[in-house]
């Protein structure tokens, strides 16, 4: 069989992460592992209500194919919607996507060659990972700092890259609440990224599925909306604003990239479901999407709140252990000691019937092995209490095992 596998496939690997994480989905275990929506937030009431109307009055149209740029009923929200945002779009920037993971893929598809790189963050999010690797992209990690990527860093590889005569062409960003460390990139190395981006002729992958969830602190420009020559690709994903089940996202980008990107799209799905397009646009066009954030933001923050406190209360006072504190979105991002591999732990951390992610899956380099992702998205607040004393437990009890086996 395996003379019949294209070489891109070949290097696809199953992840470790994923096989372990089924282990995880035990009921016993409260798992901050997945980076799920919370399920009580779908407006299901709502679309059921939408859903029923649109397939007996408009089912001619919602049951059929549709363009590949996208229903023009959710591209024209989507606009609104941008532009309220304070974004300078027309309806030529815009193709709707069966989510960002399609986006990805698609970026894959219009822009890397095999060999080309792709600058990203040290960690940064998995699915990314994957849709560079499927196109034989090389990754080029760039660590990240509190405000967001090392950019003295960044210039560096450029260099180094630019050296070996590699084809560099773009940076994959995630500005707002990083997956996977809930870090937000500050307004000033924006603008430097933008200016680095510019002089070295990189295009940008801007993926944003966390800024609608900011629960502190201020908003701050998008890349895309700061990009003063069109090289920003901004993807914008409804699955953690409305409904990952939709499958909805759209990509941002000058009608020259939006043009190949819908090239592109067209033998991958013909076009994204009609159905849920109209679902998402009613929803918007219905209700108000403003007073379901704010309902978003208070609930995040409040399991966000409950996290910083159980690992204030219960996490072992050592040096070495650190977290974030994220301003919005899902997750936040445990540093442990060096000598602690969250990799080995995590079968004790079973036993002890909690799950997280380990932190090596994000990393292109193959590092941070001490570190690990916990999502406050999905569980009750008394569930993120539990699950943090059980975890402190893990981590109580690995440091004094590593510290026996060391001494002896
Ligand atoms: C940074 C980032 N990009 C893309 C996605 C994919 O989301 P979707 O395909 O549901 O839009 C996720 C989901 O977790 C994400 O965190």
């Amino acid at each position: 069989m395996q003379e019949f596998i294209s070489k891109r496939a070949t290097g696809m690997k199953r992840s470790v992460i994923r096989e372990l994480l089924k282990l995880a989905e035990r009921p016993e275990i409260i798992s901050f592992a997945g980076g799920l929506p919370d399920p009580e937030t779908f407006p299901h009431d709502e679309l059921a209500e939408i859903a029923a109307d649109e397939l007996r009055s408009n089912y001619r149209n919602v049951l059929q194919y549709g363009l590949t740029e996208g229903s023009t009923i959710l591209r024209r929200v989507m606009l609104d919607w941008l532009r309220l945002q304070g974004f300078d779009v027309n309806v030529e920037q815009m193709v709707v996507t069966t989510a960002s993971q399609q986006g990805l893929d698609l970026l894959g598809k219009a822009f890397l060659d095999p060999g080309d790189v792709v600058f990203c963050g040290l960690p940064t999010y998995l699915g990314a990972i994957q849709a560079f690797t499927l196109f034989q992209a090389e990754k080029i990690g760039i660590p990240l700092e509190e405000d967001g990527m090392d950019l003295d860093v960044f210039e560096q590889r450029v260099g180094e890259a630019r050296q070996m005569g590699k084809t560099l062409k773009a940076v994959y960003v995630i500005p707002d609440f990083q997956n996977p460390t809930g870090i937000t990139m500050s307004l000033a190395k924006r603008r430097r990224l933008l200016e680095i981006a510019r002089r070295e002729e990189l295009l940008v992958f801007e993926d944003n599925p966390y800024g609608q969830l900011r629960f502190a602190g201020e908003p701050i420009p998008s890349l895309q909306s700061l990009d003063a020559d069109g090289r920003v690709i901004l993807l914008l994903t409804l699955s953690k604003v409305l409904s990952a089940g939709l499958r909805l996202a759209v990509l941002v980008a000058r009608s020259d990239l939006i043009d190949v990107l819908v090239r592109v799209k067209q033998p991958t799905d013909v076009c994204t479901s009609k159905l849920t397009q109209h679902l998402a646009a009613r929803y918007f066009l219905d209700y108000d999407i403003e007073d379901h954030l704010r309902v978003l933001r208070q609930s995040y923050c409040k399991k966000r709140e409950a996290m910083i406190t159980a690992l204030e209360t219960y996490m072992p006072k050592e040096e070495g252990i650190h977290w974030t504190r994220p301003d919005g979105g899902f997750f936040l991002w445990v540093r442990l000691p060096e000598e602690i591999d969250a990799e080995e732990m995590f079968a004790r951390a079973l036993e002890h019937k909690v799950a997280y992610v380990i932190g090596n899956a994000f990393y292109v380099d193959g590092g941070g092995k001490n570190t690990m992702r916990l999502s406050y998205s999905v569980s009750t607040e008394a569930e993120i209490e539990e699950g943090i004393k059980r975890l402190s437990g893990v981590v109580r009890e690995e440091l004094a095992a590593r510290r026996v086996s060391l001494a002896t």
